[in-house]
This record gives C-alpha cells, structure tokens and sequence, in this order.
C-alpha cells in the first residue's frame, strides 16, 4: 500500500464494524470454517503466533485464551486499541509488508488480511517475504484471499448488480482482480482490495519461499443464501453449511464459489 493506499484501509476501518463482523450473517460461516481450518494446523500450544492483519481480534484473543504466545499487528489504530482493551497486550499498529518481530521469532504467521489489501503484487510479494522472515524453519503459514468472484457472486445475490457503479466495479475485478471502489467515503462498498483466483494465490505464496501444502475455498457456495447467518444458528442448519463447505473445500472447479480461499503453508527450507 502506498501512504494514500494505507489511509483508505484505515478510514475504511474506522467506523468500527470490523470488530463485530464474524458475529452475524456469512461471517458466522467464515469464522467457523476459518476456525475449523486453523484446529486441522495449527501446532499445540504454547505457540507463538504473529496475527498480521489481525484486526480488533477475532482470532488473536481465543487462541491467547487456549494458551498461544499471541502478538497482533494491524494497520489499523483502532483495531489495535480494541484488540488492547478485550485483553491482548502484544497488540501493536505496524505493516505487513515491514515487520518489527525478530527473524525466526514465531512458530505461526497469521495473515488474515493484508494480501487482499495490497492491490500491488510487490507490496503482497513484500508481506509474504517478511511473514517467511519471521517464521521458524517448520513453521506455519496461514494466508486467506478474497476470491477473484466474490464480488460478482455476491453482486448476484444481494441485488448490487442492480447498481451501475457496482456493476462497474465487479467489471474490473474480472479482468484484472484490482476492487477499485471510486468514492470509498460515500459508496457502501468494499474498500480498494485484491480479489486472487485461487492459483494465483497459491503461485504467489511459492515465488516469495513457502511450499503450500493446501489450499481451500473457506464457505464454499453457502455463504450465497440470503439465511446463511439464521441457518448457522441452528444445529442442522450449521452442520449442513460447515460439512458442504468442508466437502467441497479442495474441489478446483468450485473452490473460487467462496468469499475467501485459505492457504496454508511453510517455508520451502531453500535459502
Ligand atoms: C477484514 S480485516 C480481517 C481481520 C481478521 N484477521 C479476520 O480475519 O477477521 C483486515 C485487516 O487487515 C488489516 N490490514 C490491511 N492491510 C494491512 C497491512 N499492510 N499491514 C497490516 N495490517 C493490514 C486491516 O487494518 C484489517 O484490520
């Protein structure tokens, strides 16, 4: 992100409605797949785990809470300030792209956030070469992407396509994955973003040192129902939604039908 790039992510942010985001409607979803993802993963505790991009929280604070070695970054002051006052005292504002933390300093590298927001492929480049810098040999890296259809699909679903500007804006996440919204402060949409197809993710994570080990569609088509967030309070209707996602997780002719791709991966142990 360029100075006027990390700005936008900022004000983007700073209405507040991150921090409750995972709480109601697909982000139910997305938080118990990202979870169920993460319990396949993550090492035992007491890891260190570096949550870059980590926002106000959502996956720092319960992973401290069972016993992790937690540090948060973020963009975003005010995420930082939330992630603070819930409990988490490694918390600090800093940069994916140019991290403080120590080479070979953590067991985990979280980075849930700053791949979709760096609409350079250096600047993404740039923060999965300091997330293998930081990473233990052996060490694990978890990388989630907004997908290349995301917007389209969701466009569909909720009727945006109906308006022009947003039907614009998805024109050019087909060609080239670059979200450009024009007026971010008066557009009720998506701040400026990257949307990867889900192997360019996987080819950019190679090229900066890491083998992937996985790569998996997060909600799979479910997060499209207009009910997803009152299915996922419902036993059967939260069974139906997590077991199809996990069902077709790794089918490449569905994995780009999800809100978000996670990869998982480590270092490569070349150089
Ligand atoms: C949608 S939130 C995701 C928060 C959390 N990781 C999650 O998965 O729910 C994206 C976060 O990435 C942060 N972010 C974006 N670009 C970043 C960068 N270059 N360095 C650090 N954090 C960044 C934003 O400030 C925001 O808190």
């Amino acid at each position: 992100v360029t100075p006027a790039d990390a700005d936008q992510v900022i004000a983007y942010y700073a209405t507040g409605g991150e921090r409750d985001r995972l709480t109601h409607g697909e982000g139910l979803l997305e938080a118990a797949r990202t979870w169920s993802v993460l319990d396949d993963h993550l090492p035992r505790p007491p890891a260190a785990v570096l949550d870059v991009g980590g926002g106000a929280g959502a996956y720092a604070l319960p992973l401290a809470e069972r016993g992790y070695a937690v540090s948060l970054v973020d963009l975003s002051p005010l995420h930082v300030e939330q992630a603070r006052a819930a409990g988490l005292r490694a918390a600090e504002v800093g940069d994916a792209r140019d991290l403080r933390q120590a080479a070979a300093s953590a067991d985990v590298v979280l980075l849930l956030g700053p791949l979709y927001h760096l609409p350079e492929a250096a600047d993404r480049s740039r923060a999965l070469q300091e997330a293998r810098r930081v990473l233990r040999p052996g060490g694990l890296l978890v990388a989630a992407a907004i997908c290349r259809f995301a917007s389209l699909l969701d466009g569909l679903a909720r009727r945006l396509l109906d308006d022009p500007v947003f039907a614009g804006i998805v024109e050019e996440d087909l060609t080239s994955g670059r979200h450009v919204n024009p007026d971010p402060a008066l557009l009720p949409y998506f701040t400026t973003a990257y949307l990867h197809r889900p192997d360019e993710l996987r080819n950019e994570i190679a090229c900066a040192g890491f083998d992937v080990l996985r790569l998996v569609g997060v909600e799979g088509p479910g997060w499209l129902l207009p009910d997803v967030g009152e299915r996922m309070r419902h036993p059967e209707g939260r069974r139906q939604l997590l077991e199809t996602a996990r069902r077709v997780e790794s089918e490449p002719s569905l994995i780009g039908a999800s809100a978000h791709l996670l990869a998982i991966a480590r270092p490569d142990g070349r150089g």
